[in-house]
C-alpha cells in the first residue's frame, strides 16, 4: 500500500491542494486502462460552492488528455475513517463505470469499494452506453 505508485502520486497531489478555508487537503490519483495515471486535488474558492474536489480535478485532466476507461481512484485525506467521493464525484466517475475500484487512504487505514457500490442505480442518461465512451466523444 504504502509503495502502491497510486497511492503515491494521491500523496503528491494533496500536497498542491489549494484549501485555504476549509484546511482539508485531499489528493486523487486516477488510473486509466492503458496505464497513465491523472491527478487532481481539490481547489477551493472564496465563493463557497465553486470549489472542486480533487476526484473532479482528476477526471477532467484524465478526458481532457483523452483518457475514457479507467481502472482504479486513490483518495488521500487526513481524515478517519479516510474521505470517501462526495456524491457528486461518484457521479462523475459513474460517467465511464461502474466498475471502477475506489480506494479512500488516511492515516490509520484505508477502504476499497466499487463504485457501483458506493453509487448504487446511478443515473446514466438516456443514450450512454459503453460505445459511447470510445475515442469519438
Ligand atoms: N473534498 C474532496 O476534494 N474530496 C473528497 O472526497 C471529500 C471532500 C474537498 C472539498 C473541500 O475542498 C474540502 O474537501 C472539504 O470538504
Amino acid at each position: 500500500m504504502a509503495d502502491d505508485p497510486l497511492v503515491q502520486a494521491a500523496r503528491e497531489a494533496q500536497a498542491q491542494a489549494y484549501a485555504p478555508y476549509s484546511r482539508f487537503r485531499v489528493g486523487a490519483a486516477l488510473e486509466a486502462e492503458d496505464g497513465r495515471v491523472f491527478t487532481g486535488a481539490n481547489v477551493e474558492n472564496a465563493s463557497y460552492g465553486l470549489g472542486i474536489c480533487a476526484e473532479r480535478s482528476a477526471v477532467s485532466a484524465a478526458a481532457t488528455a483523452g483518457a475514457r476507461r479507467f481502472r482504479r481512484i486513490v483518495v488521500v485525506s487526513e481524515s478517519d475513517p479516510p474521505a470517501t467521493p462526495c456524491g457528486a464525484c461518484r457521479q462523475v466517475l459513474a460517467e465511464f463505470g461502474g466498475d471502477l475500484v475506489v480506494e479512500a487512504v488516511g492515516p490509520r487505514g484505508s477502504g476499497r469499494w466499487r463504485l457501483d457500490e458506493l453509487l448504487p442505480a446511478a443515473f446514466r442518461g438516456t443514450i450512454l452506453d459503453a460505445a459511447a465512451r470510445g475515442p469519438a466523444l
